[in-house]
């Protein structure tokens, strides 16, 4: 496990938006992006980039919750309120599920076809963050789009959420160039113990054996030993 243990979230975040540059800056144009709260503040860090404002980079959203982009649980609003909060580069492009066509299905199928619009292959970078439950983007366990191989994105409803969501899918991940896990606080720490350890938990199943893979956390997350 490649681990990067942070004395507090600020470094942790500064660390996180260094390494993104310096990708975009070697080439790298594919960012995916999670969402949640953990990246927030890394997105309003990389919002204040000059240096990738210059690049040509799309930016692509891991996964969404079934609401509007304007709802407050919205990972599309989310990074708009942070990446884009001083307007989006003109170079950039923005990949987002369309949850406004309000049919789960049609909006993975939408967004599979807005991938191959931009011509995108291969994501240079994916940003993942890990529940408490070992879930990753929208793959959680138990659910069946943690079987789903052939597909760029699909929709899955999560019993446990009672809710829709659409993400990116476990071989998108996995053929990703880097993937690059950022978890903060203690409620981590025990998940990230059991991944260690070898356990299978979606997150395991996403970055396990996938290439270069970082995991940034902060002392409290940090597995003991
Ligand atoms: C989402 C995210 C999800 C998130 C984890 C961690 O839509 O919620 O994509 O996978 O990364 O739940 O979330 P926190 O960073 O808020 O702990």
């Amino acid at each position: 496990m490649n681990l990067r243990v942070f004395d507090d979230l600020a470094a942790l975040h500064a660390a996180a938006a260094r390494t993104i540059v310096q990708r975009a800056q070697a080439g790298a144009r594919t960012f995916a992006l999670s969402g949640g709260s953990t990246p927030k503040p890394l997105y309003a860090l990389l919002g204040k980039s000059e240096e990738l404002r210059a690049l040509p980079i799309i930016w692509v959203v891991v996964d969404e919750r079934y609401v509007p982009i304007d709802h407050p649980e919205s990972n599309a609003g989310m990074i708009q309120k942070t990446l884009f909060a001083g307007g989006m580069a003109p170079a950039h492009r923005f990949l987002r599920f369309h949850t406004e066509v309000n049919d789960p299905a049609a909006t993975a199928r939408a967004f599979e076809n807005d991938w191959g619009q931009l011509g995108i292959t291969t994501l240079d970078l994916v940003l993942l963050g890990i529940g408490d439950d070992g879930h990753t983007a929208s793959l959680f366990p138990g659910t069946p789009v943690l079987q789903v191989e052939d597909r760029i994105a699909s929709e899955v409803f999560v019993q446990r959420l009672n809710m829709w969501r659409v993400t990116i899918t476990k071989p998108v991940i996995r053929a990703a160039k880097t993937r690059m896990v950022l978890a903060a606080g203690a409620s981590k720490r025990p998940i990230l113990e059991q991944v260690r350890a070898g356990a299978d938990y979606p997150i395991a199943q996403a970055t396990r054996e996938a290439g270069e893979t970082w995991w940034f956390v902060d002392r409290a997350a940090a597995p003991e030993g």
